[in-house]
């Protein structure tokens, strides 16, 4: 993680000026937060924290666990549950750190999100230059995955980072102990382990870099939509937020959390934090707008699920750049107002537009094909997106092509002033693309000019409204999107 936190410190954290609407009321040093708590407003949703090993022998724990269980409804154990706290030498099991916050979030009513199972950080000597072969290091893999999840009764962690930062930038395998022995399968078998030691929990891949659509994200989502296609229990994606004030591309951010959606995936936002170069005016707006805008397009995200910030007070993060919402004496920062006023009903980013996209429901088809790549190894390219406009319908088709395999996303936006119900959307594949399996449509034939047909949730698209289906292919030559689409039998294109 050193080189994330270069990244981080380097990453220019050039403060955004805009005008805040939670500096001006809240600058002075209110040591208690003025408004209702955040786990008050938060309804259903889960607002976390990481919490620091020491939390309840700190000098200030009494502030500390005050903050802790009035703020928030869900928490993450910041080191306790690691390997090299949890098994720090072979086949002894220490669970001392992780019992005492597992008791403290009970008796105020608080979600465990434990963290992590496997990783290559954090994991002790004897794991990481142990002399193992494939078979070996599996059976270790195994023995901690089974001993740590069977500490606990099944459910009573409700989310488990599996595996934990898996992946490169370019969107390949990082080299681990793990990927190195057992290769690519390491973590399908850490999740079909975990969801034999615990079939309640919700099995979470947590990674960092992956927030908006880029190679890494794509690595990823390949792989998940290869283990939902193939029934490998998995349950939702960590975007871990580690960023600065510049933020992100929010748009990206929310087309990224609307595809890990389409396959049925859970999305959590896991460890946000975000660093400034000083705690001025203008960079501690800039600080609040980023979290406003991140929890927007959250809650804007039905399969969004969660929001958790790495830490209470600035001063315990393991970032020097004052990335929490409280500061070191505990009083909320403008972030901390920013949280407040998005976190219930009705939110609206500071800075940037709502996506139109049409949130869409769970996928309920079965899906059996097996894509034709091994995920991971892939070189995925870029996601390109055609709108095309025309009399009664607007397309969307988002591409994301590996080898010769691709998913594409779609989104059909009814543009005429009557409702729709029931819906076709036609169109010819350009080449040789031959569809594998759909979901939220029914695709037919597989190729050539095909028909995408609603399913029984999804017939009716309101005017204005849209609907989002997606499919998964193989192809040769080249892949690119349809030249036309009709609607029902209008013309989606300008033609
Ligand atoms: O507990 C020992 C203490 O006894 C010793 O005196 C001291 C000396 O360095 O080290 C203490 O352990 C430190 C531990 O944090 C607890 O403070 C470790 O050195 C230090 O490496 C460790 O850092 C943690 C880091 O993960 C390790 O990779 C950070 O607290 C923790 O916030 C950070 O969390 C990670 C997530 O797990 C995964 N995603 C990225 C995130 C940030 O790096």
């Amino acid at each position: 993680m050193q080189s994330l936190r270069k990244r981080l410190v380097l990453a220019g954290l050039t403060a955004i000026l805009v005008g805040s609407p939670y500096l001006t009321a809240h600058a002075a040093t209110a040591n208690a937060p003025t408004g209702q708590r955040l786990r008050n407003l938060a309804g259903n949703f889960l607002i976390g924290y990481a919490a620091m090993s020491n939390f309840n022998t700190a000098s200030d724990s009494a502030k500390y666990q005050e903050v802790a269980r009035t703020e928030f409804n869900f928490v993450t154990p910041e080191n306790a549950m690691k390997w090299d706290a949890t098994e720090p030498s072979q086949n002894n099991f220490t669970f001392g750190g992780a019992d005492q916050l597992v008791n403290f979030a009970q008796a105020n009513n608080q979600k465990i999100h434990g963290h992590t199972l496997v990783w290559h950080a954090q994991t002790p000597d004897w794991v990481t230059y142990g002399n193992w072969n494939s078979s070996t290091l599996t059976n270790v893999m195994y023995n901690h995955i089974d001993k740590v999840m069977n500490h606990w009764s099944d459910g009573q962690i409700y989310a488990w980072d599996v595996v934990n930062e898996a992946f490169e930038w370019n969107g390949t395998r990082r080299a681990s102990v793990f990927q190195n022995v057992i290769g690519n399968s390491y973590i399908e078998l850490a999740f079909r382990r975990a969801r034999a030691a615990d079939p309640v929990t919700k099995l979470i891949y947590n990674d960092y870099g992956i927030e908006t659509v880029n190679s890494k994200s794509t690595g990823v989502y390949n792989m998940i939509a290869d283990f939902k296609s193939r029934g490998v229990p998995i349950d939702g994606v960590g975007l871990q937020m580690h960023l600065s004030g510049t933020g992100i591309d929010y748009n990206s951010l929310a087309q990224n959390m609307q595809r890990f959606a389409n396959i049925g995936v859970e999305v959590y936002i896991t460890e946000m934090d975000v660093g400034i170069s000083s705690t001025s005016s203008s960079n501690l707006t800039a600080q609040a707008n980023v979290y406003s805008n991140v929890l927007a397009r959250c809650k804007a995200q039905p399969m969004c699920k969660a929001l958790q910030v790495w830490g209470i007070p600035d001063k315990y993060s393991w970032r020097t750049e004052h990335p929490l919402l409280f500061d070191d004496n505990y009083n909320a920062k403008p972030a901390y107002y920013a949280i407040q006023a998005g976190i219930g009903n009705g939110t609206t980013p500071t800075n940037t537009a709502v996506p139109t996209a049409t949130r869409t429901a769970v996928p309920t088809a079965t899906r059996t094909a097996v894509p034709t790549t091994v995920p991971g190894t892939a070189t995925p390219v870029v996601p390109t997106s055609t709108p095309v406009a025309g009399a009664g319908c607007q397309v969307s088709y988002v591409l994301n092509q590996w080898g010769t395999g691709f998913t594409a996303e779609v989104t059909v936006k009814n543009t005429s002033t009557n409702a729709i119900n029931g819906w076709a959307l036609a169109w010819t594949f350009g080449g040789n693309q031959q569809v594998t399996n759909a979901w939220n449509a029914t695709i037919s034939p597989a190729s050539g000019s095909v028909v995408a047909s609603n399913v029984s949730y999804n017939a009716s698209i309101p005017a204005g409204g849209s609907v989002s289906f997606g499919f998964q292919g193989s192809y040769s030559g080249t892949n690119s999107v349809p030249a036309s689409f009709t609607l029902n039998g209008t013309t989606c294109s300008g033609s």
